[in-house]
């Protein structure tokens, strides 16, 4: 199911990028797959699929998502004045 239409990114590629490609934080999966970089209005949804993704790893493979990195993904995603979830870090 297309999680991103804009970017053409389905719940199996976040699947997929969190099991496989070793992403463990929003703004990485934003970077690698394209999902919610340009209008913005999939990026609640992208982020339930990506935390369930998360949530389906053996706890010991969700290491790269310490305490400090959970806490910056509590506020991820962060939708620039643009409108779409911004990836620059800067925000
Ligand atoms: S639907 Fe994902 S950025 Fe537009």
């Amino acid at each position: 199911m297309y999680i991103c239409n804009c970017r053409a990114v389905t719940d199996g590629a976040i699947r997929k990028a969190v099991k496989e490609g070793g992403i463990r934080r929003f703004r990485d999966l934003a970077r690698s797959t394209g999902v919610s970089t340009q209008c913005g209005i999939c990026a609640k949804h992208a982020k339930e699929e990506f935390d369930k993704a998360i949530a389906a790893l053996p706890p010991e493979e969700r290491a790269g998502n310490s305490l400090a990195e959970s806490a910056e993904l509590a506020d991820e995603p962060k939708a620039c004045a643009a409108g779409c979830v911004c990836t620059c870090g800067k925000s």
